[in-house]
């Protein structure tokens, strides 16, 4: 793994002091959830795509980013935060790619990626911070009982009330540039194979945001 930047020694957050609080991203892409922290947090984020990465850096400048297995990174470094952030990669677990791709235009069928619940199970019985798990809606009963937050279903050690938030647009918007006029980001200079999955993929900044306002 490829980490530009010393790790900050871990300090736990009080309700009212966020200035000491050593936060992470897992599945970091280039950034959605992240987009609204506040600026006082450190932040280390992990991503496995160098091209993403990299967007990701350019738009984070002062965040630490690991160019590495996120899955891999948790297990060895989840007691070095305060807050933890995961979402864990989706499409074997939605409603779309079961129902439109599976179910109607005879996509292979997969088996569930279960990365998604070892960590929740992780989390839940070794992390001594705050974490909060995002995944979207599955298109079977979830494993483990989540919180449903806008559109996602989060696993968190504390309470999120939900909150209402306009739609993404999946369908209506098509092109590159109506996503990057919507977040507010261009990834012109980037080598990434497929900008509008990459677009569609980030998180509400708004979620990000409520969500983190919650853990600390
Ligand atoms: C759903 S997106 C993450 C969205 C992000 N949290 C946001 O709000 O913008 C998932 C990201 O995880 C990355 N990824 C997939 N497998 C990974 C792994 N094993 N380790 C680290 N990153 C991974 C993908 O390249 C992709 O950028």
């Amino acid at each position: 793994m490829n980490e530009n930047k010393q790790q900050n020694s871990p300090t736990r957050c009080g309700s009212s002091v966020v200035t000491c609080c050593n936060a992470l991203t897992l599945y970091a892409g280039i950034g959605g959830n992240r987009a609204l922290w506040p600026d006082n947090i450190n932040v280390t984020a992990v991503e496995i795509e160098t091209e993403i990465a990299r967007a990701y850096k350019d738009r984070f400048p002062n965040d630490t980013i690991v160019v590495g297995d996120a899955h891999e990174y948790l297990l060895e470094m989840y007691d070095k935060f305060d807050f933890i952030w995961s979402s864990p990669p989706c499409p074997t677990h939605g409603q779309y790619r079961y129902n439109v791709g599976v179910r109607a235009k005879g996509y292979k069928a997969l088996y569930p990626d279960m990365r998604l619940y070892e960590e929740i199970i992780f989390l839940q019985y070794h992390c001594q911070g705050k974490y909060v798990v995002e995944n979207t809606i599955s298109y079977y009963k979830p494993l483990v009982k989540p919180q449903k937050v806008a559109r996602h279903y989060l696993w968190a050690n504390f309470d999120i009330p939900d909150i209402k938030l306009p739609a993404a647009g999946i369908r209506s918007k098509n092109k590159i540039s109506e996503w990057e006029e919507e977040l507010g980001i261009s990834l012109r200079d980037y080598k990434i194979p497929n900008k509008r999955q990459v677009l569609r993929n980030c998180v509400d900044s708004r979620l990000g945001s409520h969500v983190i306002a919650q853990a600390l």
